[in-house]
């Protein structure tokens, strides 16, 4: 579909399919159910969902909104809300582009893993997750043969066009995605031992109480890591949700629809919690691994933790194995054209405003080729097994930060743990202080004409959604960077207060103009 030449929506379902494929990605199938097993399982729920709701939402309906009213991509769209905050466009379309960089390479793990239970169920071998991960790690030729395919296959579909390409993939892959997860769910929740996993996610102070987890999380790193999870979750402040917004007709209702696509990216999380911990508790506990030594956090519990739980189910294993690593390949390539989308958005509008129609496929093709070079560098580094890590580059030797341990923490550090968390602060303070609330609100009426929302939205905007994301960005900073929590919160305090006088002191001048 298009309307002047500017692609749109076919339909409101084929938008709210697309964009809770956005949202629904690694970040649910893997992240969060480590981290609320890791961050002390119940209070990490309640402190997700009172964040979801007074953060995250708030911000979809921001994103939404000055997508739908500048019809751009971020970049143009933000030139044209706000003098002050011009660069939030930048940062929400070079934020995308390096979260590309180690997605795709993600992404090709996936596929590997896919391929290795294939092969398993036709030819009877099983292969343990440590073995398997370690040998896809030091191979960077497999890596990159993968991260490439995945590259190829997000081109495709985001070259077909946005109601052509990614409205369609988002139509089938989605409820597919959903009755493949139930399965693994089915499989999940009755292994042995499966109500320990339940517990460990649901009994507050389980996980301490047993040992799964040393010491309990204080609650400002709960708030930080709930935070950052939210947000990448829900693709918040990447741009990708506002550049989806700006596909969507005048008659759809943001707020309603923000609060499906909000609902619908929580219940994927918990439903995951379901399928992945349970199951990687019952793998553990039935081959007497102690609860401290369990690998249920980080890249292990995809890559090595599940791999076995697989190959322990005998014959049947990889088949789920097949099942489930189809699910997270679905998940992938569906958040995966979100960010391809945003990056390219930018130049096929630009193409579009000199008269330049049907550029879409070469713009694309230009944006994969940039995005493979940045995740060869990703996938060549193994995490950084294979001596190419950027620590080893600049010849630091000993313990190093996250930050500088491999390309792929690298890259997400500066994308998710800095540009996303300071770019939602900064977009609110843009809302709240200087453009004022109404930029949005006045969009919001279009779809919705009730008053309901205005208040709530108005107060969250202004100040609970700054502050919030102030925490989160030392949370985050203090994870990646290490150093003292108390340094972090100081610079961020700091970083709050200049952008929120920044946003405020002036505007009443222009309005009296
Ligand atoms: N939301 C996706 C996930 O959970 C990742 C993503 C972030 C996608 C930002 C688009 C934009 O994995």
């Amino acid at each position: 579909m298009e309307q002047n030449g500017r692609s749109s929506w076919g339909s409101n379902i084929g938008f709210l399919l697309a964009a809770i494929g956005s949202a629904v990605g690694l970040g649910n199938i893997w992240g969060f159910p480590h981290k609320m097993g890791k961050s002390g399982g119940f209070t990490f729920l309640i402190v997700y969902l009172f964040l979801a709701v007074f953060v995250g939402l708030i911000v979809m309906v921001s994103e939404l909104a000055i997508g739908r009213k500048t019809k751009l991509s971020p970049i143009d769209a933000y030139k044209q809300v706000t003098k002050k905050f011009k660069w939030l466009g930048w940062a929400a379309t070079i934020a995308p582009f390096l979260i590309m960089s180690f997605y795709t390479v993600l992404g090709g793990y996936v596929m590997q893993y896919m391929a290795l239970n294939l092969a398993e169920l036709s030819f009877g071998i099983t292969a343990g997750g440590m073995d398997s991960f370690v040998a896809i790690l030091v191979n960077p030729f497999g890596a990159v043969v993968f991260t490439i395919l995945f590259i190829i296959i997000c081109m495709v579909i985001v070259q077909g066009g946005v109601s052509g390409g990614i409205e369609k993939f988002n139509k089938i892959g989605m409820p597919a995605l959903f009755v493949m997860l139930l399965v693994i769910i089915v499989r999940s929740l009755t292994l042995p031992y499966a109500s320990e996993g339940l517990k460990f996610m649901f009994v507050p102070g389980y996980s301490v109480a047993k040992g799964y987890i040393s010491e309990a999380p204080d609650i400002i790193s709960v708030l930080g890591t709930a935070g950052g999870q939210m947000f990448f979750s829900l693709s918040l402040a990447m741009g990708a949700i506002l550049t989806y917004g700006s596909y969507l007709s005048k008659e759809e209702n943001l707020v309603k629809n923000s609060v499906i696509i909000v609902a619908a990216d929580t219940l994927i999380a918990l439903l995951a919690g379901f399928a992945v911990i349970p199951a990687a508790i019952s793998y553990n506990l039935q081959n007497g691994v102690a609860p401290g030594d369990m690998m249920i956090g980080g890249p292990k519990l995809l890559f090595v933790t599940l791999q076995d739980v697989f190959a322990n189910m005998g014959k049947i294993g990889p088949l789920f194995g097949v099942i489930f690593y189809a699910l997270v390949l679905i998940a992938a390539i569906s958040s995966a054209i979100s960010l391809m989308e945003t990056v390219g958005a930018h130049w096929i509008d630009k193409d579009l405003a000199k008269g330049e129609k049907d550029t879409r496929k070469k713009i694309i093709s230009i944006v994969s080729l940039l995005i493979l070079v940045e995740a060869v560098v990703v996938a060549w580094d193994g995490l950084g097994s294979n001596g190419i890590h950027p620590a080893a580059l600049l010849g630091i030797q000993g313990s190093v930060p996250d930050v500088l341990a491999d390309w792929l923490d690298f890259m997400d550090t500066w994308s998710e743990y800095l540009l996303m968390p300071l770019g939602a602060m900064c977009m609110a303070l843009m809302i709240g202080w200087e453009s004022g609330p109404d930029l949005v609100l006045d969009e919001v009426a279009h779809g919705d004409p009730s008053n309901a929302f205005k208040a709530f939205y108005k107060f969250c905007v202004k100040f609970i959604v700054p502050i919030v994301m102030a925490f989160v960005l030392a949370g985050s900073l203090k994870g990646a960077c290490g150093g003292s929590a108390v340094m972090w919160y100081i610079i961020c305090g700091v970083a709050l207060v200049f952008f929120w006088v920044f946003a405020a002191v002036g505007n009443k001048k222009e309005v009296a103009e």
